[in-house]
């Protein structure tokens, strides 16, 4: 297979090519944000959303976006090859100063890479969960490349045979490590609300203007843990995972043990929605 052509500082190059030096600090420090930008018939989805929330994490760390919203999508579309579903990954780190030193450095330029993944099948038939306590730092909100609380909360997962570990502070259900939570308890959907303990998913978002636009009963206010265990359906969603239903949580059944009506709906509604985008509508 040959190489796939990504984008790094200014130039389109093969993926082997590609090279950063060992000073940057995205590789030292993990002083970056990221964005994943699914891409359906050959067009970013949500494209303005994401990169509103990337503007927003990069001024959660103090830097500015290096590209024009006209760039971005200039850059996104030669990268893109075909028009099966796949997803943009780009990084922008703080770059690569002559020393290493905890702060900023003066009149370095960012590091800005990007590539196109093809996005793997994903299990209609639903997943497993844990529960895990969440160990992340209080910035949640900022999509930032240091993610060793997030990579470590998914190994423990993946070890138990789960495909995503959920994520409990103080008495409260999160988030995923890498996606946002949803539950149907008495009939009602339910997401926690934005703020510095979750990253505000596009998914999500999406997900709640179609229940609102559709009159599926919706709240966002917080998730007791113990919520879960009662919970109708449980949900996990993210851009390359979609809607994504629980049917095992920490060893127990959720709802009847396969996605429930709840899901079914919004499930149909987000495709629905995809294929207009695909369509060109
Ligand atoms: C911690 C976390 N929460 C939520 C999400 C879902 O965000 P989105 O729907 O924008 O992909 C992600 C995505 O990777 C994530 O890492």
């Amino acid at each position: 297979m040959t190489d796939p052509i990504v984008y790094l500082n200014g130039q389109f190059l093969p993926l082997g090519e590609a090279k950063v030096s060992v000073l940057d600090r995205g590789f030292l420090f993990g002083d970056g944000v990221y964005e994943v930008i699914p891409v359906y018939g050959g067009k970013p989805f949500r494209l303005a959303e994401h990169l509103q929330r990337l503007d927003n994490s990069l001024a959660g760390i103090r830097m500015t976006s290096p590209l024009t919203a006209e760039q971005w999508s200039d850059l996104f579309d030669r990268l893109i090859r075909g028009d099966h579903d796949q997803s943009i990954y780009l990084q922008i780190t703080r770059g690569a100063a002559p020393k290493r030193d905890h702060a900023f450095p003066k009149e370095t330029p960012p590091t800005v890479f990007a590539m196109c993944n093809p996005i793997a099948p994903i299990p209609a038939s639903g997943v497993r969960a844990i529960t895990v306590q969440d160990i992340r730092w209080d910035w949640c909100h900022i999509k930032a490349v240091t993610l060793l609380a997030n990579v470590l909360l998914r190994q423990q997962a993946v070890e138990q045979g789960c495909a995503e570990a959920i994520l409990v502070r103080d008495g409260q259900a999160i988030e995923g490590a890498a996606s946002n939570l949803f539950v149907v308890v008495d009939g009602i959907l339910v997401t926690p609300p934005k703020g510095n303990r979750i990253l505000p998913g596009i998914t999500r978002d999406l997900v709640v203007e179609l229940a609102q636009a559709n009159a599926v009963p919706c709240q966002e206010r917080d998730i007791a843990a113990e919520e879960l265990s009662r919970a109708a359906e449980v949900w996990v969603t993210s851009s390359t995972r979609e809607i994504l239903p629980i049917v095992e949580l920490d060893g127990r059944t959720v709802g009847n043990g396969s996605p429930g009506p709840v899901w079914a709906r919004m499930n149909r509604l987000y495709q629905e929605f995809k294929e207009t985008l695909r369509r060109g509508g």
